[in-house]
């Protein structure tokens, strides 16, 4: 309860809500479409494409990215259209994308039988593309036009990761549900879906719920990530690391045509390599390079993108400002090595 109530506390929406903890974010996906369904009396949801919404069959098919998420798995369940999501560098303006949900009402599937709409504010495993407020904002508005629930996909963005406690405090409008997993409780495994009392209220009793679902242990280690974020002023924090980052990265891409990108909100912070500096190259092999000479000098990175060719940075929220700079120095040298093994000199 206590945990329900702080979670809620923290959710914007100037609305009745409540709160439901289950174990993973895929299951915390897989309810907010529950009850939005249940809520709607309808069946339709648009994700995007490049989107990602966890691996079980719900989470596949709401996720937008085949290789190596849907590949091999379906069928899937029906009812999931893709829309575009916002993403300049590779020429999908707002407007684009906004007309992609219109062409679905027009091609796929009447307004009014849509349920819900789902992002994430920032795409995670889809490379770090931010949708702008503005997009945000068209949505709510073309949500509360047709009765759709608007959906934000937290798990990857929430807890402090992009400078506010939820990444959606930042679009000046609230979405109707919230869902939350992974840093809430700094790897327990917890998630939440957090939203509108009057939506989540509709299921019927015991249609949600799960054995480990809110987990005593979990709850502990959730409170206690909250707790820290208030003692230790993670936000600010957040906002600090991002800025380091971003310093950083953009001071590399000064050096090497390859990073023609350094993006992101708060500390969720990426880089998109690209060959010779093309847009129209994606580097996949050179990005798996930089992750494997970056591995071998005990640096982990994680590669993402709908083109494979995006470094990720999720950096802990506590690491020091020195372990940073190693960290940043390291990816230095793996750019430079693995260019140099990539037959295009250092
Ligand atoms: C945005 C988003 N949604 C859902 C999930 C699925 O979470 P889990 O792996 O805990 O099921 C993830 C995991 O990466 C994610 O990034």
């Amino acid at each position: 309860m206590e945990l329900a109530e702080r979670l809620i506390a923290k959710t914007p929406g100037d609305f009745a809500k409540k709160a439901f903890l289950l174990s993973t974010g895929a299951e915390a996906v897989e309810n907010a479409v529950k009850i939005a369904r249940a809520a709607t009396g309808r069946q339709a949801v648009i994700a995007f494409g490049g989107g990602f919404h966890g691996r079980t069959l719900l989470g596949m098919a709401l996720t937008g990215k085949v290789a190596p998420y849907k590949a091999g798995f379906g069928p899937f369940p029906a009812e999931i259209y893709h829309a575009e999501y916002p993403n300049a560098l590779h020429g999908v303006s707002v407007a684009d994308s906004l007309r992609s949900i219109e062409h679905i009402f027009k091609y796929d599937v009447e307004a009014q039988r849509v349920a819900a709409i789902i992002l994430e504010p920032v795409q995670g495993e889809g490379g770090f593309y931010v949708a702008p407020p503005e997009f945000a904002q068209a949505l709510r508005a073309l949500c509360d036009k047709h009765g759709i629930v608007l959906i934000a996909d937290e798990v990857q963005t929430g807890a402090g990761r992009t400078g506010t406690w939820l990444a959606c405090e930042q679009w000046g409008v609230a979405p109707d549900l919230v869902t939350m997993a992974k840093s809430m409780a700094g790897g327990f495994p917890v998630s939440a879906v957090i939203g509108k009392a009057e939506l989540m209220d509709k299921p019927l009793a015991g249609g949600l719920g799960g054995t480990y679902a809110g987990s005593p242990l979990a709850c502990a280690a959730a409170l206690a990530v909250l707790d820290v974020f208030e003692q230790e002023d993670l936000l600010t924090r957040s906002r600090a690391v991002g800025v380091r980052l971003t310093g950083a990265l953009q001071a590399l891409a000064g050096q090497h045509a390859e990073i023609q990108d350094v993006r992101g909100l708060g500390a969720m912070v990426a880089i998109e390599l690209f060959k010779d500096g093309d847009h129209a190259q994606p580097d996949a092999d050179l990005t798996k390079r930089v992750c494997a000479e970056a591995l071998q000098r005990g640096l982990v990175l994680l590669s993402c993108g709908l083109y494979a060719n995006v470094i990720r940075i999720l950096v802990p929220l506590t690491a020091s400002d020195a372990l940073l700079d190693e960290g940043l120095a390291v990816l230095g040298q793996a750019l430079v090595a693995a260019k140099a093994s990539h037959g295009c000199g250092a």
